[in-house]
């Protein structure tokens, strides 16, 4: 079996998603109240990062989706087993949770592709790298690509006799506000062919004591995830952040249901972004929001399948009911 890694995250693609990248600080910046989105804060480090949040104890959709793989392996795998079957996962990360669903599928000896996608290079790297070394006598062949979503998606072959099931876990969609989300999954279902599956990771609404507590750990990590934001702009745009002059708190907002990460700045202060060729000025206690969280109810998923073109096959949940995956059908 092949252990493959890919990088499309070079030349023309490079140059238009620093293109991209550019204009959405200076949008961003350009807002009242300034803000920035979430994707802008995984590179190689914004990755590694992530992962040590969903190590956090207190991290609940890391954990709930950990015991949604195991309590559920076997119903996953049944509904892939009757034909041949790829796993697409789309911002793999350091794939912890699906290693527990290959490990289940392995060792019901199925032959299988497993492409993890992802826009940090390190993170498919390393992925490919952990997966050769623990499974290079199994039945599963491995293509890494360090890509965004779809330019990785369209890299890999609509081979119509091979079941796809696309994952995307880890909450990853609630960084989206709610009709860009649906532009996503239905973009996603147009990439792929009837019939295919996809698994979505949503985290629910709950007591915003809970989400509180989940979003601001006492080590600290969540602060440096996202004052890592600013470490990127100084990189990517030339620009001349201090960190030191800012502090970070997430709350959850009732008017959005999301937890915002807001950045403050700590004093008054004038920041240069060199490749904008502009200076922009914080107030003291200014907030740049950046993290966005999105907190979904069962109705909200089931209308977002619906609206953008998928049958709800099944919706798997940790115990507790914090957390879904839901798994979805291509429809025809
Ligand atoms: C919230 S983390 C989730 C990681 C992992 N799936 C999990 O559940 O722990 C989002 C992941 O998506 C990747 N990512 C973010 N934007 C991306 C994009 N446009 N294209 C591909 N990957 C992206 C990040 O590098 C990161 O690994």
């Amino acid at each position: 079996m092949s252990f493959d890694y890919q990088n499309m995250r070079s030349g023309t693609a490079e140059s238009s998603s620093d293109a991209q990248f550019a204009q959405a600080v200076l949008e961003g910046l350009l807002r009242v109240p300034k803000r920035l989105p979430s994707w802008l804060i995984y590179d190689d480090l914004g990755s590694e990062i992530f992962t040590e949040i969903t190590q956090l104890p207190g991290y609940h959709p890391a954990q709930c989706e950990i015991e949604i793989f195991q309590r559920h392996k076997q119903a996953i795998s049944d509904l892939l087993s009757k034909t041949a079957f790829r796993v697409i996962e789309l911002g793999a990360g350091d794939g912890e949770k699906t290693q527990i669903l290959l490990e289940h599928l392995i060792q019901n000896r199925l032959t299988f592709e497993y492409v993890p996608i992802d826009i940090s290079e390190g993170a498919v790297k390393n992925l490919v790298a952990a997966l050769e070394s623990r499974y290079s006598q199994s039945n599963m062949s491995v293509l890494g690509i360090a890509a965004d979503y779809f330019d990785g998606l369209s890299q890999i072959s609509s081979n119509s006799s091979v079941r796809n099931i696309v994952l995307f876990l880890g909450s990853t969609i609630g960084n989206m506000e709610l009709p860009v989300a649906e532009q996503f999954v239905r973009k996603l279902g147009e990439s792929l062919n009837a019939g295919d599956y996809v698994m979505i990771g949503f985290d629910l609404m709950k007591d915003p004591k809970t989400l509180y507590a989940a979003y601001n750990d006492s080590t600290g990590v969540f602060e440096r995830f996202n004052l890592h934001l600013l470490d990127i702009l100084n990189q990517k745009l030339g620009a001349n952040f201090l960190k030191e002059h800012f502090v970070q708190q997430g709350s959850y907002n009732p008017r959005t249901h999301a937890v915002e990460s807001h950045i403050y700045s700590t004093r008054e202060q004038v920041v240069l972004i060199k490749a904008l060729g502009k200076e922009f000025s914080f107030d003291a206690w200014e907030a740049i929001q950046a993290e966005h969280s999105y907190k979904y109810t069962h109705a909200e998923i089931e209308l977002l399948a619906e609206k953008s073109g998928y049958q709800v096959v099944t919706h798997l949940s940790d115990v507790h009911a914090n957390f879904v995956d839901s798994v979805w059908e291509v429809k025809p």
